[in-house]
Parts: structure tokens; C-alpha cells; sequence
């Protein structure tokens, strides 16, 4: 029996070469002192592997049709077993993702490991990022409840106001002038053939490259890199003391990543996915969307930026963080690899982690960020103490139709709007009225989407808040 065994196993290492190329790729020399710093890059492989099982697995279920996609998720949720912690764990698996991809790129930002040879490393790695953010971006609209939805529409309007070519890109980001269903078989296929496909292609040249060049070996101040001698001097040190990748390296990657994944699988249990939040209806009109939580850094930058350089910021913002990003290997690739001695760099990135998690702590309790979940406005809030029906039915429409998400009233409701607590002393009914039909600047026009009489019983209501 054994024998067999070994006879089939024989057979296979022959014809695919296993022992004679794989074994030494994972018994290579690596540099004896990479310890924990080094485990992000692989945590996040390993992250994406789990975001490649739970997504298959989901898409058996769901269906991306624009008439279909909300109820296959509610089944997903409420009915599939395991569904409710399966799509748990494909959330938290992409905020973890994300998380790490950003941590592997700041460790390797901070070691200078980008610098010769092992520039393209840090390009094909600058690759990875922007498709592991464009995979976020897409699989919220996925979800197909108003929150990914408007998310999606406010993105593509703002892409939409690039200068000159702002239209083609919107039209390319949604498949058509708006959004619908043509657009959520784009998402669709960005989502699961596109990105993977490049995902895939570029994590193989990655982990090629990093064969290749060898896993940098922990800066030394005072030890520089010279392009002229680096390879010699890294052959050489590998060969006095380098360790062998599996196990001496490897296990700590084993830890940790198993480490990730067992939490994200925790959490998925515990908290599960995020709510659904209703199906998409434009009658609600929810102008502010709340976006996952690593999209809100982008959104919050472009709510606080002063409108008159927003169009310039559209197109110039990306393009220069992609530049900057690809040409950091180009602008420095050799000399001093120890963050002591790189203070500007440090500087640099500390400026940009800091920036990063401001806009998102922002975004989190900011205006802008909707209250979709305020609680309905109850009328011991409001100032008439023996409210009609009318303006009881007043109360109600403010909440029903989305007024409550962006103003305030007695500390019910959001700060996008002004606070309309006292509205009754500023503006009279006439004035009240037209206010609500046109809308404004950030206030949507509601004379299309109220009926006349609705717009009265707000306005009764809103008259007397003085
Ligand atoms: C998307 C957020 C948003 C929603 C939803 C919204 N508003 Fe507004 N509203 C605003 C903003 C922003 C302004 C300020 C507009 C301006 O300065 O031009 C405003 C202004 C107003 C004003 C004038 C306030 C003043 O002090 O001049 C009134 C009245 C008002 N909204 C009523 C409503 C009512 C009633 C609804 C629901 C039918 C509603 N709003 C829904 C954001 C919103």
C-alpha cells in the first residue's frame, strides 16, 4: 500500500518537478532578523485567499440583476444557513484587508525596502492597493440597499466632475448616464472577474519578485544601499547567515495570519454583516449616503473641501497620489535605508497616516455622514404644546421623508441643514414653502417629490417652531 503510494507520489514529483523547484523556493535563505514586522504582506494573502472562498460562495446565491440582488441578499441573510456569517466574514475580511494592505505598505514605506533592487515590488504592490480599494468600492454597491447605491451615485458624481473627460468616466464607472441595473451587472463583473483577474496576476508577480530580490534584509543605519554592490553584499550576508524561510521565517506569517483570520472570523460571528439599509427607493431621498467605513476618509475630504477647487481636486488629487505613489522608488533608490535617518520621510508619513485617520474620524460623526438611524422626532420636541392633526402629520412627514437626516430639531436629527428648531421666527410660510420645493444648496428640491399637500403639513409644522 505505502508502496503504491510512494510509487504515485514519484510519479507526480517527476513529471511536475516538485521537489527539484518548489521545496527550495520554501527552504530559500532569507535574512536572519526579519521578525515580526514582516508578517502583513502575508496576513493580507491570506486575507485575500478567504475573501476568494467566501466570495464564491456568496456568489452561488446571489443574483446581479438590479430586480433581484436585494431579496437573493436578504435570503443570503435571513435564510441560507451559515449565510448571516458568511457574508460577516467577507465584510470584515475586506476591512481587514484593506487594514493590512495599509500597514504592509507603511512597514515597507518605513524600511525603505522599495529601494534597489526591489522597486518593482513596491509598484506592482501600489497596483494591489488601488485594486484592493476599487474592490471595496464595488462590493458595497453589490449590496444593493440605498446606502451602497448612493454611495455609488455620489462617487460618480463626483467623478463626473473631472474637468473634459469627467462624463466618459462616469459613463464607464456606471454603464450609462445614471445609475440602475446596467450598472449593477458592471459592478457585477468588475467585482468578481476583473479585479480578481488582476489581483491574481499581480500577487503572482509580487511574490515572484519578492523570490527574486529577496526579502529585505532590517535597515542598519550607517548601512547603505549601493546599486553597484547591493546584490553581491546581500548573496553574500544570505550565505553567512541566513535562515532558512520555512520554518525559521515563515511561522511567525503561520501566527499571525491564522491569528487574523480566527478574529475576522469572531467578529463575523459576534457583530455580523453590516444591516442592510432598505431597499433602494427614490422617493426617500437619502442625498447622503453613509458609505463603509473605508470609503468615508475620501468622501469626508471632498465634504470639507471649499467647493471653488473641488473640480480641480477631482482631477488633479488621484493623479497625483497615483504619481507620487509609483515614483517614490524613482525619487530615492538608494543610500540610507534606517527610518533614524530619513526624518523627512518620516515625517512624511506620519503627516499622511495622521491625515488619513482625521478624515475618517470625521466622516464617522461629521454633517455629512447621514443620520439615517436619528430616531423619529416625538412631540414633546416640538414647541406646540396642543399640535392639530395636521401638524402631528407634519411631525411625521419631516421624519418620513428624510428632512430629519440632515437638520435638526431639539436634538432629533442630523447637522447637514441648518437647525430648524426656531425656522418659524426666520422664515414665514410663503418663504418655508419655497425653500422646501427648490431646495438649495445641498438641500435637495422636494417640490417634485412631496405632494402638494404634504408640503403643507410640513410647512404647518415647521410655522410653528418659533
Ligand atoms: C440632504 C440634506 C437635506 C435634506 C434631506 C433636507 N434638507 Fe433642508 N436644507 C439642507 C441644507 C444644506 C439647507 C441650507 C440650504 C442653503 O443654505 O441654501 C437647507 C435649508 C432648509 C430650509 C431653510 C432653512 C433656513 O434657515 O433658511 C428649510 C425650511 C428646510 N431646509 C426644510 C427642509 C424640509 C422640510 C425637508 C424635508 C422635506 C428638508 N429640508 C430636507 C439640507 C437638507
Amino acid at each position: 500500500m505505502t508502496k503504491s503510494i510512494k510509487k504515485i507520489w514519484k510519479w507526480i514529483d517527476d513529471r511536475s518537478g516538485f521537489t527539484e523547484n518548489i521545496v527550495p523556493i520554501i527552504k530559500h535563505p532569507v535574512p536572519p532578523k526579519a521578525k515580526w514586522s514582516y508578517v502583513f504582506g502575508s496576513a493580507t494573502l491570506f486575507c485575500f485567499i478567504l475573501q476568494v472562498i467566501t466570495g464564491i460562495a456568496l456568489s452561488l446565491l446571489y443574483q446581479p440583476s438590479s430586480s433581484e440582488a436585494y431579496q437573493s441578499l436578504l435570503f443570503i441573510t435571513n435564510k441560507a444557513k451559515f449565510g448571516n456569517v458568511l457574508r460577516g466574514i467577507h465584510y470584515f475580511g475586506a476591512s481587514a484587508m484593506i487594514i493590512l494592505v495599509g500597514i504592509h505598505m507603511i512597514r515597507v514605506y518605513i524600511t525603505a525596502s522599495y529601494k534597489f533592487p526591489r522597486e518593482m515590488n513596491w509598484i506592482s504592490g501600489v497596483i494591489l492597493l488601488l485594486c484592493t480599494i476599487f474592490m471595496g468600492f464595488t462590493g458595497q454597491l453589490l449590496r444593493w440597499d440605498s446606502n451602497g447605491i448612493w454611495s455609488s451615485v455620489v462617487a460618480a458624481e463626483q467623478l463626473g466632475r473631472t474637468p473634459f473627460i469627467g462624463k466618459y468616466l462616469a459613463r464607464l464607472l456606471l454603464g450609462g448616464d445614471t445609475i440602475g441595473g446596467q450598472s449593477l451587472s458592471r459592478f457585477y463583473s468588475y467585482h468578481v472577474f476583473m479585479v480578481p483577474a488582476m489581483i491574481f496576476i499581480f500577487i503572482g508577480f509580487h511574490l515572484y519578485l519578492v523570490i527574486r530580490n529577496g526579502i529585505s534584509e532590517p535597515p542598519k543605519a550607517g548601512r547603505l544601499v549601493d546599486p553597484k554592490t547591493y546584490r553581491a553584499w546581500y548573496k553574500n550576508m544570505l550565505k553567512e547567515k541566513g535562515v532558512p524561510f520555512w520554518p525559521n521565517a515563515a511561522w511567525r506569517d503561520v501566527m499571525f495570519s491564522a491569528f487574523i483570520i480566527i478574529g475576522i472570523i469572531c467578529l463575523a460571528f459576534i457583530f455580523g454583516p453590516p444591516v442592510l439599509s432598505g431597499k433602494p427607493d427614490p422617493a426617500v431621498l437619502t442625498t447622503i449616503p453613509q458609505p463603509d467605513w473605508y470609503m468615508v476618509p475620501f468622501f469626508s475630504l471632498f465634504a470639507l473641501m471649499p467647493h471653488k477647487i473641488e473640480s480641480v481636486a477631482m482631477l488633479l488629487g488621484p493623479i497625483l497620489t497615483i504619481i507620487i505613489l509609483f515614483s517614490i522608488p524613482f525619487i530615492s533608490n538608494s543610500g540610507e535605508r534606517s527610518p533614524i535617518k530619513r526624518p523627512w520621510a518620516m515625517y512624511g508619513v506620519i503627516c499622511v497616516t495622521v491625515f488619513v485617520i482625521s478624515l475618517l474620524v470625521i466622516g464617522l460623526k461629521a454633517p455629512w455622514s447621514p443620520h439615517f438611524n436619528t430616531k423619529p422626532l416625538p412631540l414633546s420636541a416640538i414647541k406646540s404644546k396642543n399640535p392639530d392633526s395636521t401638524i402631528v402629520q407634519g411631525v411625521n412627514l419631516f421624519y418620513t421623508k428624510g428632512c430629519e437626516y440632515c437638520h435638526k430639531i431639539n436634538s432629533y436629527g442630523g447637522i447637514d441643514g441648518p437647525d430648524l428648531t426656531t425656522i418659524g421666527n426666520r422664515l414665514n410660510e410663503q418663504e418655508l414653502k419655497i425653500r422646501i420645493v427648490n431646495g438649495g444648496k445641498n438641500m435637495p428640491a422636494f417640490g417634485g417629490i412631496l405632494s402638494k399637500d404634504e408640503i403643507n403639513k410640513v410647512v404647518a409644522f415647521l410655522s410653528t417652531q418659533n
